[in-house]
């Protein structure tokens, strides 16, 4: 992995810890002490589910934004697009762990092992995890309207964003894949399901960056990115099933075989590991190619790219 990447998802690491210890300190002054014992605990909750991952939906965004913008480097987008990147990945992040948090509850897929650690509600409670992820996703809307600067722009990514997570991207999805067990889906279903639940925010993500610094002149760019990050979303999830079946746990950082104990059908268990791995493949070269008439300021996505569908973990 390039330093380059690893520099943006350290930066986006700290300002996720920051967000939650400032909100942390300001309850330590307040004169409710049972309140704000409570809200202590759900606030070191909510920096719990943050905590760790991959943070490839936020390096999306600011990899798309600084392609699109035609620089080498997310810090050499103009400040004012620098801070509403950031917040964008940011917001998309804590929708993410959200989605997470909700995912592994014992009434969706009852897991105990996330990012290498007990899941939220295993570490703290099953209420607490519910109410977690709410907070996480509202957190998201609300770091993306915590400045009029660009507010046009705001308010389009907090539109993309929750287009994505709802009935008509990620939720929908889960919807999908929760009343999905035990049944038979054809490959053409399974497409569909993954392209929801996992695809969307992936997809918001590089409409996220590209709305968030495009200019007119930029709209041509919108489909081959669109092209990348359809292949790649698909492909993302196809890898994660295959993960399931052959991945590592120490690795992982998440339990394996969940799957098929769950009777829940995946990719794999239609079309076989090696199908699976040769579809991730053609569709990374697919991605890859949408995106070749970028130059040295689309090298950060090109890594991205490659990071998500070749990873161990
Ligand atoms: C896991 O996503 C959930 C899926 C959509 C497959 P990631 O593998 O990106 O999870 P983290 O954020 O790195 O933990
Ligand atoms: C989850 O898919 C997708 C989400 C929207 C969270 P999985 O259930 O396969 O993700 P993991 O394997 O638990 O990370
Ligand atoms: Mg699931
Ligand atoms: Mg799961
Ligand atoms: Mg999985």
């Amino acid at each position: 992995m390039h330093k380059r990447d690893l520099q943006d998802g350290d930066l986006l690491d700290n300002r996720l810890a920051t967000l939650c210890e400032k909100n942390l300190e300001m309850l330590s002054s307040g004169e409710q002490k049972f309140a704000s014992e409570c809200l202590s605990h759900f606030w070191r909750a909510i920096a719990y589910g943050l905590e760790g991952g991959k943070r490839l939906r936020g390096r999306l965004v600011m990899a798309t934004s600084q392609a699109v913008f035609g620089v080498k480097t997310f810090k050499g987008l103009p400040k004012t697009m620098q801070t509403l990147i950031l917040d964008a990945s940011m917001a998309i992040e804590c929708v993410h762990a959200f989605s997470l948090v909700h995912d592994d509850l014992p009434i969706m897929d009852d897991d105990k092992l996330r990012r290498g650690k007990n899941t939220l509600h295993v570490e703290y409670d099953e209420g607490v995890a519910l109410l977690a992820g709410d907070a996480l996703q509202t957190l998201g809307t609300e770091i993306l309207s915590s400045s009029d600067v660009l507010k046009l722009r705001r308010f389009r990514l907090i539109r993309e964003l929750s287009l994505a997570t709802g009935a008509r991207g990620m939720a929908g999805g889960q919807m999908i894949d929760i009343k999905a067990v035990q049944e038979k889906l054809s490959e053409i279903e399974i497409k569909n399901m993954h392209r929801l639940k996992t695809g969307a925010l992936l997809t918001a993500a590089v409409r996220m960056g590209f709305f968030g610094v495009n200019k007119k002149k930029d709209e041509c760019k919108l489909s081959g990115l669109m092209a990348f990050i359809s292949n790649l979303g698909l492909a993302f999830q196809v890898v994660d099933d295959i993960l399931d079946a052959t991945g590592k746990e120490i690795l992982l950082g998440k339990t394996v075989g969940r799957d098929i104990k769950l009777m829940k059908p995946n990719f794999v268990q239609v079309c076989g590991v090696e199908k699976s791995r040769a579809f991730a493949e053609k569709s990374l070269e697919a991605a890859l190619s949408s995106i070749e008439n970028y130059g040295a300021e689309g090298n950060n996505l090109r890594d991205l790219a490659i990071s998500l569908v070749r990873r161990q973990k």
